[in-house]
């Protein structure tokens, strides 16, 4: 089995980034439950067969779509280890415990967050963030409202972030019984960052209408076009209004990584908390979500709770003062640490934020190659590692979304698609260590080829034949920085092996 996995991420390019699934291997998953044993190499075969060929195939390079990270043989290795060793980081004394506080320790460091800060693994940012606002509702309305319940005062919270922000947010909202209205969503500037002024004035507006505005959500890379609010000015504003400040770095948080990527984020060691997800950028295979609390102790007060079967003992297994299960709502918990543990010291963070640096260079490179060509129009440019573009077309939001099923059918390359201003885009986030120029050039090259085969179909179909406006005719050059062999490649053997 082993062996099988490596020889699958060695040889994934060879493969379909994704395939239809066939209604016969479906049905091969609806099958009786099974009450006998069976032999461990049938049912291994059975997985090769209809598991593997149909997986989701962000492994593959050719991966663009939503924001998947590529995973790493080392986080494969390591998740085996954690299997193996089948522990359970609720609490206790163990010393997997310790490895989940040496990740807090080295992520406290990474952020610049003070001593007596708290960490903790969870699924992915969409629970990290959930964790952040339930920390921020007990910080506002203090540690009564465990028992008694919103209430009155709890009616009045406001919390605040940009249009553009992740719906998980709203989501966080409506589960801590706040409700999604109770979400100011704030318009953004044309890079999609949050307007700042317009934050100020509703928070004032609210403060009048005798609400009480508690916490605001920055985007560190939003969701669609990897947009970074001002954090700096965000903060500030935090620190005047004295309200929590909370960031949504799903992906980009971590490009405190990297040297050129960190002045991005520059603001974001000012936070209250910080979610964010090794599972994207840094590419330990899924999942390995993360909340980072300034305070330590107000983190504790949201989640802490005596009971007689938790007691910690003074000696024994049952001692260790430290309990993960006091951060969060999980009592049982997996050793996800294990594979960011594996992850952080295999490759070291150093190489970790290059990687992060070359994939906006692959964004950049897509840029230029759309610019470069009128039959395809830029939506978003590459403010991070996303690029939002279109196929030109008369009939353009129904073209660009068939060329995209058209592209994850073919298995050449799977990116997603987004609506900006009304337009539906073709969208491609490079996140995958894996990802080459060569895999750019095949997504460019397929979507002129599925939007050509289209536009002929259209046409004919078309009774009247209209022109197209194809905006700039100008055929431009590439930078001599954007020729593939040119791109900084020096990452991939190191990390790919
Ligand atoms: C900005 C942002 N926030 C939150 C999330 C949700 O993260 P997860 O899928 O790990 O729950 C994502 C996912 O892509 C995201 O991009």
């Amino acid at each position: 089995m082993l062996d099988d996995m490596l020889d699958y991420t060695e040889h994934v390019r060879s493969r379909p980034v994704w395939q239809p699934i066939p209604d016969s291997v479906r049905a091969h998953f609806r099958s009786e439950m099974p009450c006998a044993p069976g032999a461990l190499a049938d049912v291994y075969d059975e997985f090769s067969r209809f598991v593997v060929p149909y997986a989701t195939g962000n492994v593959h390079p050719g991966f663009m779509g939503w924001v998947h990270g590529g995973g790493t043989v080392t986080g494969m290795l390591a998740e085996m280890l954690a299997a193996g060793l089948n522990a359970n980081l609720g609490g206790r004394d163990h010393i997997p415990i310790e490895v989940e506080r040496q990740i807090t320790e080295w992520a406290r460091q990474m952020f610049g967050f003070p001593a007596g800060a708290s960490g903790l693994f969870v699924t992915g940012t969409s629970m990290a963030n959930l964790i952040a606002v339930l920390v921020a509702r007990t910080a506002a309305l203090g540690r009564k409202v465990r028992r008694a319940g919103l209430k009155r005062g709890g009616a009045k919270l406001r919390a605040y972030t940009s249009a553009a922000a992740h719906g998980c947010i709203a989501q966080a909202m409506d589960l801590v019984g706040l409700g999604i209205d109770a979400l100011r969503l704030v318009p953004v500037d044309a890079s999609q960052r949050i307007d700042v002024a317009a934050l100020q004035d509703a928070i004032t507006a609210d403060r009048a209408a005798g609400l009480t505005p508690f916490l605001v959500v920055g985007s560190a890379g939003t969701v669609d076009v990897g947009a970074i609010d001002d954090l700096q000015a965000v903060g500030a504003l935090c620190r005047n209004e004295e309200l929590w400040f909370h960031v949504d770095g799903a992906y980009g948080a971590l490009a405190v990584l990297s040297p050129e990527l960190a002045p991005r984020v520059a603001g974001i060691q000012d936070a209250d908390s910080i979610a964010f997800d090794f599972h994207k950028w840094a590419q330990v295979p899924y999942d390995a979500g993360f909340i980072l609390v300034r305070d330590g102790e107000q983190h504790r007060d949201t989640f802490a709770s005596p009971a007689a079967y938790l007691r910690r003992e003074t000696r024994g297994l049952a001692a260790g003062t430290y309990w993960p299960c006091d951060y969060g709502p999980d009592l049982s918990r997996g050793f996800r640490a294990l594979k960011t543990w594996f992850t952080l010291k295999t490759y070291g963070t150093d190489l970790l934020g290059a990687v992060m640096a070359r994939t906006c260079a692959l964004a950049r490179y897509l840029e230029e190659r759309v610019l470069s060509d009128p039959r395809l129009e830029l939506v978003a440019p590459a403010q991070l590692n996303i690029v939002c573009f279109r196929y030109r077309a008369d009939d353009s939001n129904a073209i660009n979304a068939t060329i995209v099923a058209d592209l994850h059918e073919s298995g050449i390359a799977a990116p997603s698609t987004t609506i900006i201003n009304g337009q539906l885009t073709i969208r491609a986030a490079f996140v995958n260590h894996r990802t080459q120029p060569c895999d750019v050039d095949a997504l460019v090259e397929s979507v002129l080829r599925f939007g050509a085969a289209h536009d002929a179909v259209h046409r004919r179909n078309s009774e009247s034949v209209t022109v197209r406006d194809t905006g700039s005719k100008t055929k431009r050059k590439l930078p001599p920085q954007y020729i593939p062999g040119n791109l900084q490649t020096s990452v991939e053997p190191v990390i790919a092996a």
